[in-house]
């Protein structure tokens, strides 16, 4: 397939165990862009220092992190995938971009904030120049494409700023400026289990499906998740009057188990289900074990695929050193540009 102009980054945390709403809000998106465009997808394990004091597991994290992304369809043929600490022109990048970022900015940006009320004794200049680096990121291929959630919102604004500032101070356009961008229709929600948020990476882990979670575990949390008493007098209790798209009007916690449900199952069942609910005959013990089936077959794959590649250390390192060589490539080019640009080009 021919791939379009733009250019696609975004970088993942190695932190955690990839869930269900990370596959269905992050990874299949990147998926579905990898033959379409040129990407970048990058761990971000120099993100991850600004909170670690402990690295020993980092290794462990970072491995895992790349084969749940592989073992989910992320090719490492068709794009750059690679690790932050593997590509020193990052460091530069981001060295550059310090001389126009301003500190009282940075402290007001509300990720700071709420990194200094977390960790008050380790409030260390990698956590307030977090959007400085994360900007390097993404310039450092000038890509304008950026598949993240709204939650990263204001460092894709911090990163426009920077472009802006970069190429009125030098004179030069080296940088175009990077939006928020999915592919196709609207993410999916990944609602928990217990009826109440979404899935998450650290809290409530018997509401979250994980892509390394044992069948055992995964029909031990769909039948210990919340329903209620029961068809439509359960959400008149609940007072929910709002309906999903095609279904009857229903709590929460049901309405979370008929969307989890259209993830992996076929309309059809997800009809018969409905029909059920809205005649007052469901039994949600059924439904919990379709869903538990559906959840088993979409993830034991994937975790199997997951478990491989980690062990397989040939590969990985494989697949490391060509996502590096190509992000490398690409980014010479740009701190080329940038050096130009700002007159450090002596010889
Ligand atoms: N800050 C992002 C997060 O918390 C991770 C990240 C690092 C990133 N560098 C990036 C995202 C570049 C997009 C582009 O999820």
């Amino acid at each position: 397939m021919e791939k379009k102009t733009d250019i696609v980054m975004s970088g993942i945390r190695p932190t955690g165990f990839l869930h269900l709403g990370n596959y269905f809000g992050a990874v299949r998106n990147y998926v579905r862009m990898q033959d379409a465009y040129t990407c970048y997808f990058m761990v971000a394990d120099l993100h991850a220092l600004t909170t670690l004091n402990e690295t020993r597991e980092l290794k462990t994290h970072v491995r895992r992190v790349m084969a749940e992304n592989i073992a989910c369809g992320l090719d490492p043929d068709k794009v750059a995938f690679y690790c932050q600490s593997h590509v020193p022109e990052t460091a530069e990048l981001y060295l550059f971009f310090n001389m126009i970022a301003y500190k009282g900015e940075l402290e007001k940006t509300p990720t700071f904030k709420d990194k200094v009320r977390l960790q008050p004794n380790n409030v260390n200049m990698g956590l307030l120049t977090y959007p400085v680096l994360q900007a390097a990121d993404i310039l450092l291929h000038r890509a304008t494409l950026v598949p993240v959630g709204k939650d990263q919102e204001q460092h894709l604004e911090i990163a426009r700023d920077y472009a802006q500032r970069f190429n009125q101070r030098y004179g030069r356009d080296v940088f175009p400026e990077p939006y928020a961008f999915n592919f196709g229709e609207a993410l999916a929600k990944v609602p928990s289990l217990d009826g109440a948020g979404k899935m998450s990476k650290s809290e409530n882990q018997m509401a979250t499906l994980y892509l390394a979670d044992s069948d055992e575990a995964i029909r031990k949390k769909i039948s210990k998740a919340k329903t209620d008493s029961g068809g439509l007098a359960g959400a008149a209790v609940a007072g929910k009057a709002e309906s999903l798209p095609g279904l009857p009007p229903m709590s929460d916690a049901v309405s979370n188990l008929f969307q989890l449900l259209r993830l992996v199952a076929s309309e059809d069942m997800v009809q018969k289900f409905a029909a059920d609910y809205a005649a007052g005959t469901i039994r949600y013990g059924d439904l919990k074990k379709e869903l538990a089936e559906g959840m088993v077959r979409f993830i034991a794959p994937i975790r199997e695929r997951a478990t491989e590649i980690q062990n397989d250390d040939v590969y990985l390192r494989r697949v490391m050193e060509q996502g590096a060589a190509k992000a490398r490539a690409s980014a010479r080019v740009t701190i080329e540009l940038a050096k130009d640009a700002i007159g450090l080009n002596y010889i």
